[in-house]
Parts: C-alpha cells; structure tokens; sequence
C-alpha cells in the first residue's frame, strides 16, 4: 500500500475502525495503544484475518509513535470512558491530556498527516487537538455527523420499511443531546421527512437519534458504541484517500460559517484529498436555526470548561 493510516487507541473504535479500513484495501495501517501487547495480538490476528478475503494491507501493533511515521492519515479514538464517581470535568482533563500527547507525539513523525478525531467529547477534543498541533483547519475534522446520520436513517428505515439506500438523513450541530437532525433536509427518496412521516413519529425518530449513543451504552453497561462510529471513520478516511470530494456531515472548525468563529461544530464538509475542502452552509427553517443556536452554546460551553482545565 502507498498510503499509511494511523489509530491511536486500539481500543473497541480503534481497532474496529482497522477492520473496517482493512476491508477497503486502501492503506496500511498501525494500531498504538498504551497496554502493552494488546494492539500488537489485535494488529497480528487481523492480519491473520486478511488472507481469508484476499486484502494485501500491513497491519502493524505499537506502543511506540515510531511505528507511526509518515502516516497520511491519524485518527485519535484513544481516551477514556467514564468511570463512576468521576464528573465530566474530570472526564475533560483525563481525554484533554491523551489527547493532546496523541497530536504531539504523531506529529513528531508525521508532520503532515490529516487528523480525524473520535474521542468525546467529540468537538471540544477536536478543538483542543487543533490548537495543540497547531493545524490549518483543512487537516483536521472530528467524526460525529456521520454517525448520527446513520443512527437516524437506520430509525426510520426501521419506522418506514423502505430501503437505508433511499433514506438520507443530515444531522448537524454538536455531538450531544442537543445536536440537531434537519428533518425539513432528510427525505426518503427526495420526499422530505416533514411530508413521509406523521409528526409524532418523526419527533420519535428525532429524539431517538439524539439520544442514540446513551441508548446503546445502557445496553452494553460497559463502554459505549463502535461499530457505527469506526464505520463512519472509515468512509472518511476513504474519502480523503482516494480524494472523493465526498460531503459528509462532520466536526469542522467554524471561521464564521453559521454565524459561528473559533470552534468545532458539525456541518456539511467536503472530504478529498486536501482534507476539508469546503464547508457547505444551509439555508435552513426558522426552528432548525434556533435548535442550531442552542447546541452552539453547549459546545461553546464545554470549550471554555476546557480551557478552564486545561493549558493549551
Ligand atoms: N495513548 C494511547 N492509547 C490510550 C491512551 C494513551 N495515552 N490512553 C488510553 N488509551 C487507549 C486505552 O488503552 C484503550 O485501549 O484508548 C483506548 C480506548 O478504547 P476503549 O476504552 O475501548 O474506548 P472506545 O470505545 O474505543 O472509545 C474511545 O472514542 O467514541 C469515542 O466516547 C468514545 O472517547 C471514547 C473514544
């Protein structure tokens, strides 16, 4: 492979985010992770999978940034989750602190690598990894909107029977409780969901979508959802790669889009080889602006929490 992919943590996202690249046959990869030998036996047992499906791709375990050098790409899920009797503000300094060593230590060896973020909370860490590695804001985008797309198209596939193909659905905003679905935008088959579906069900699927991530963290009891997000990561690390211009909603930081300056929110973003090309802006209805505005102030609010915490 000509290309080199990097994910640092090789936990449940990070190593589920390898199988999936690995399946696209479209770089090699490493997995870092601090527990010694476990990125490695994941690292060697996928490799082992991959004569089974006849894919060519390196896949190398690490616990050293070394391994990393010359990445095109570096994804950053490492973190932790948190534990009882830990409050948010301590969740903020323990990821704040691995995320900002995952930035400068991969940047060591791969200075012009393009950054794909994971770790939550998922737009305060992307901030926060932008001005740690000081990064244009091209090389550097955070996986949420993606995500929750996915999570709202399969809700209503599942409401409506019809086809995930024929279900598009754009959720924008900041990657928690207030993060805002564009019901008036989604549509099934080009029939926008205001019209497709009665009001009460929508308003169902809408707010099942926001609280989509609690949903499957009460169901597993420990540690929260991978396999929709690591997929997510992969259709974007693809779309860099192979320079699809691909627009995709995504974490990107605003420089007076949507009337927002200086932080990280999820908005429509062109993928393609230079990283975020474009940012797209919506003219959108009245109540989808004002539910955009509410969660602006949450992000702006776990922002400046952070900073509080945290040195950068
Ligand atoms: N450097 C490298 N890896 C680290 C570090 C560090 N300083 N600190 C922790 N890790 C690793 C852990 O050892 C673990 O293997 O990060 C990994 C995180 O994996 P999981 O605990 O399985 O968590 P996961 O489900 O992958 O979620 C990771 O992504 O979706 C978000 O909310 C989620 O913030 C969380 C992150």
């Amino acid at each position: 492979m000509t290309a080199k992919i990097s994910i640092i943590g090789a936990g449940m996202t990070g190593s589920t985010t390898a199988h999936w690249l690995a399946e696209r046959e479209i770089a090699d990869l490493v997995l870092v992770d601090i527990v010694e030998g476990m990125p490695q036996g994941k690292a060697l047992d996928m490799q082992e999978a991959l004569p089974v499906i006849g894919k060519d791709v390196a896949v190398v375990g690490s616990n050293d940034y070394a391994a990393t050098k010359g990445s095109d790409i570096v994804v950053i899920t490492a973190g932790i989750p948190r534990k009882p009797g830990m409050s948010r503000e301590d969740l903020l300094t323990t990821n704040a602190n691995i995320v900002s060593a995952a930035v400068e230590n991969t940047l060591k060896h791969s200075p012009d690598a393009l950054f794909i973020v994971l770790t939550n909370p998922l737009d305060t860490m992307t901030y926060l990894a932008m001005k740690v590695g000081k990064l244009p804001r091209e090389r550097i985008v955070g996986q949420a909107g993606i995500l929750d797309s996915a999570r709202m198209r399969a809700f209503v596939a599942m409401e409506t029977g019809v086809s995930v193909e024929n279900i598009q659905c754009y959720v924008l905003g900041g990657h928690g409780d207030e993060m805002v679905p564009l019901t008036s935008r989604s549509n099934i088959a080009g029939i926008s969901l205001r019209d497709y579906l009665p009001a009460d069900k929508l308003e169902a699927i809408v707010n099942r979508t926001r609280k989509g991530g609690g949903e499957i963290v009460n169901l597993l009891k420990t540690g929260s959802a991978y396999y929709a997000p690591s997929v997510a990561v992969a259709q974007m690390a693809e779309a860099i790669l192979k320079d699809k211009h691909l627009i995709v909603a995504a974490s990107a930081h605003m420089q007076g889009e949507y009337g927002l300056k200086d932080m990280f929110f999820g908005v429509p973003v062109q993928l393609g080889r230079g990283g975020v090309e474009k940012i797209l802006e919506y003219k959108l209805e009245a109540d989808e602006k004002a539910a955009l505005e509410k969660s602006a102030a949450a992000v702006k609010e776990s922002i400046t929490v952070m900073q509080s915490l945290v040195k950068i």
